[in-house]
Formats: structure tokens, C-alpha cells, sequence
């Protein structure tokens, strides 16, 4: 078994990688620390605990960053991918369990001492977490088993900006860092998510499923596919970004990594561009291929 810990920002797909994860029993999840990204982060926190309740999981959240290491410039919140709640808009009520009272960095570092070379860091949101961890403690970087990071596109183009992903344009210097930091890393980027689409038609098993689990993830989804359609024309489906470094963390197999080196830009019309340079050492490996389908089925069997 693994030990984790996930930082997300719940987010629909945040809340897709939530289930595959408690869905897995290779995976000890030690709990889920929320940084802003795609809402704030006290209404990431309140996803992540009100999806952790309709799971039935018990994992501990950790409420973490609420602005970038360094911007002070407004961070641009996802409402228009993720809906008004950032669950779709699908109905959720108040979770009636609460975030511990400690701050996601602090937790991370604990948690990492308490198991050394045994934690993998699966993040799924901007890096700031992180990033302020290793800026605190910055043995953490010889401590953890690995990180794997969604985010990132070093072969094709972005998501937020024509050369940006939005997790690394969110916080661009805390990506910098943690790239920078020698951190044993695994980058998950556009490269592979934008090939591991999630049908529309799958809604329909979910809807016939008729569970609560069920029926949320499908309303929630559906919301989020239609925000795709809005953006790739007949796409068909929504990329299951998240989703795939939960798998990467499972099932390794699923997807090619290569060394590479890369570097984040922080300034001017290319911030948050991540860029390989091939002629200096590799720095994180960088996942160039998925064996989508393979990913796909297990991600079906297991959510919800
Ligand atoms: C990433 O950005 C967020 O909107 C998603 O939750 C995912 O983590 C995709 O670029
Ligand atoms: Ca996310």
C-alpha cells in the first residue's frame, strides 16, 4: 500500500481523482490538503469534505493556501469549467464534517517526517502548498517518495493561456520552486490528460446506477462536460485530468515518463509556459504517453 497525501481543488475532476482514490485500496490515503485554484480555498475545503462524506471516507482535510507564494494581481477562479459551487452546481448540501485546524504545509511536512521515503504527494492543484512546505522545510525534498503533479504541457498547447495549464499558471513561482527543488517528480500534463476523455454517454450508466454517489457524480459531470463542449468542439467528452495522476500513483504502467528537463516561466505572455530544454539535465520525469484505455476502464470500475 501507498501512503498519500492529495492536495486538490475541488473542482469536478478534483472530485473524480477524490473517488478513484478512496476507491482504491492501493492507496492509504493520509488525508487531503485544498489550495485555491479552481474556487477559493474555503469552498475547496467544503467540496472536499462534502464529496469525502457522500464516499463515505473519513480522511482528514487540511485547509492550505488561499492566494499564490508571491502574485498579489486577482487569481481568475474557474466558475465557467466548474460551476458557481465548483461541483457542477449539482446539489451539496453543507458537510457536516469539519477541517482539522492546521495548515496544509505544516500537515504535509508532518506527515512526511512521521513516514520518511514513504509518502507520494499527488497534486492536483496549483503548487503553492508545496512550494511553501520545501520553502519551510526543505529536507522535505529528500523525505518524500515522490510527487506526481497534474499539470503542465510541454508538447501541446495550454488550457488557460495558448502556451499555459492552469494549475501552473496559477501559481507559476510555487511550480517554479518545486521544480527547481530537486523534489522527485512525475509531471502529468495536458500531453496525456487531453488523451483520456470521459463520454457523455457514460452519464446515462451513472444516472441508471441510481445511487447518491451516482447520481451526484453524473450531475456534476454533465455540467463540466458541457463547459468542454464549449471549448473543444465535439470533443465528446471531458479530459479527466486529476483522475490520471491518481491512476499514475496506482498503476504506473499506465502511462511513459521521460527525463526531461523543464523550466516554468513566470513573466510576460508565456507565464506559466512549461518549457523542456533538451540540452540541460533532467530535473522531473514528464509523462509523454497513456495507455489511455486501459486507464479509462479501471477508472470506470472503481467511480463510482
Ligand atoms: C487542471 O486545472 C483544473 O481546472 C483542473 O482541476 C485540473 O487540475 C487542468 O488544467
Ligand atoms: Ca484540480
Amino acid at each position: 500500500m501507498k501512503s498519500v497525501i492529495m492536495d486538490v481543488d475541488t473542482g469536478v475532476d478534483d472530485a473524480l481523482a477524490i473517488a478513484y482514490a478512496c476507491r482504491s485500496e492501493e492507496l492509504q490515503l493520509l488525508g487531503f490538503t485544498t489550495c485555491f485554484g479552481n474556487v477559493p480555498v474555503e469552498l475547496a475545503t467544503v467540496n472536499t469534505l462534502y464529496i469525502l462524506e457522500l464516499l463515505g471516507s473519513d480522511a482528514p482535510v487540511i485547509p492550505g493556501a488561499e492566494k499564490p507564494l508571491l502574485r498579489t494581481d486577482p487569481h481568475p477562479y474557474s466558475y465557467h469549467v466548474h460551476g458557481e459551487n465548483g461541483l457542477g452546481n449539482a446539489a451539496a448540501p453543507a458537510p457536516r464534517r469539519k477541517a482539522q485546524r492546521k495548515y496544509a504545509p505544516d500537515f504535509i511536512w508532518e506527515q512526511v517526517c512521521q513516514h520518511p521515503h514513504e509518502v507520494t504527494l499527488i497534486m492536483v492543484g496549483p503548487l503553492t502548498n508545496l512550494a511553501l512546505a520545501i520553502q519551510k522545510e526543505p529536507k522535505i525534498v529528500d523525505l518524500v517518495e515522490r510527487v506526481i503533479v497534474m499539470g503542465g504541457a510541454v508538447q501541446v498547447p495550454g488550457n488557460v493561456t495558448p502556451v499555459a495549464e492552469a494549475n501552473i499558471y496559477a501559481d507559476p513561482e510555487a511550480a517554479d520552486l518545486v521544480f527547481r527543488s530537486g523534489i522527485p517528480l512525475t509531471l502529468v500534463g495536458l500531453d496525456v490528460t487531453m488523451q483520456t476523455l470521459l463520454p457523455l454517454r457514460h452519464l446515462d450508466h451513472w444516472r441508471a446506477q441510481n445511487t447518491s454517489v451516482s447520481r451526484f457524480f453524473a450531475d456534476m459531470t454533465e455540467f463540466y462536460i458541457q463547459a468542454y463542449k464549449g471549448f473543444y468542439p465535439g470533443i465528446g467528452g471531458c479530459a479527466l485530468h486529476d483522475p490520471l495522476a491518481v491512476g499514475a500513483a496506482i498503476c504506473p504502467g499506465f502511462v511513459t515518463e521521460v527525463p526531461m528537463h523543464v523550466r516554468v516561466e513566470t513573466e510576460g505572455s508565456s507565464k506559466g509556459q512549461t518549457i523542456a530544454l533538451p540540452d540541460q539535465a533532467p530535473n522531473i520525469q514528464v509523462c509523454v504517453g497513456v495507455d489511455e484505455k486501459s486507464f479509462l476502464e479501471h477508472f470506470l470500475k472503481r467511480v463510482v
